[in-house]
């Protein structure tokens, strides 16, 4: 009796856990690359809004820059230039601030929905509007702590399988699918609900 009890509660458990099912959502970007800004403006808020609930979104804001130390120093280098290393380091410092998932979406969304995703300016603007701390984003970038970040990133960036070759690179549950590459990128919401084994509403 006693086990019959244990595999009910058990399977009770599990089915508690497969209704919240959620999918992984792993974005490699740049914040100055017109796919990625593309991307960002006409599909991942939309998708968000309608499904956010069913996607943990994983931002990882390097692309295709490299980077080296010298003399003590990191330094990188962005495909799109100096300005673009700013804006990968502004997202990073503010995706390491622990807000809440819902407002880095739409801090990112602001960033790269404005004029310069890059602007200290702008991303102030977009910090007071979406209600995070400015300040301590801006110390982040200022005091080092960017830079170990966007180290990260680049680890990351450099460590998935197959080689990237394009950005934004779209990857879902950490396995990369050319598939899912070539459809999320123009049709992000069908292509996460396709991976939802539960459909939500928005999807059907
Ligand atoms: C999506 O964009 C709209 C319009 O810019 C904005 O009001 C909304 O907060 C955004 N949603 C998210 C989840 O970023
Ligand atoms: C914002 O961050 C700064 C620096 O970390 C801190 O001193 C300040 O109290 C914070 N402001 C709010 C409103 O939390």
């Amino acid at each position: 009796m006693k086990s019959l009890t244990t595999i009910i509660l058990v399977t009770l458990f599990y089915c508690f856990k497969c209704e919240e099912e959620t999918l992984k959502l792993s974005i490699y970007y740049e914040t100055l690359c017109p796919d990625s800004i593309r991307f960002f403006r006409n599909q991942l808020n939309s998708t968000y809004e309608k499904i956010g609930s069913s996607i943990e979104v994983d931002f990882i804001p390097y692309g295709f820059a490299t980077q080296y130390k010298a003399d003590g120093k990191w330094t990188f280098h962005c495909q799109h230039g100096t300005r673009e290393c700013s804006g990968n380091k502004y997202h990073a410092c503010e995706l390491a601030q622990e807000n809440g998932e819902e407002k880095d979406v739409q801090f990112l969304d602001c960033s790269m929905r404005s004029r310069d995703p890059t602007s200290s300016k702008q991303l102030q603007i977009c910090a007071e509007n979406v209600g995070v701390n400015f300040t301590s984003i801006n110390e982040c970038f200022k005091n080092g702590q960017g830079d170990e970040l966007l180290i990260k990133y680049g680890e990351r960036t450099n460590a998935v399988s197959p080689k990237i070759s394009y950005i934004p690179t779209i990857i879902i549950n950490d396995v990369f699918s050319q598939e899912v590459q070539n459809n999320a990128e123009f049709d992000l919401l069908n292509t996460v609900c396709k991976h939802l084994s539960k459909k939500p509403p928005a999807c059907l």
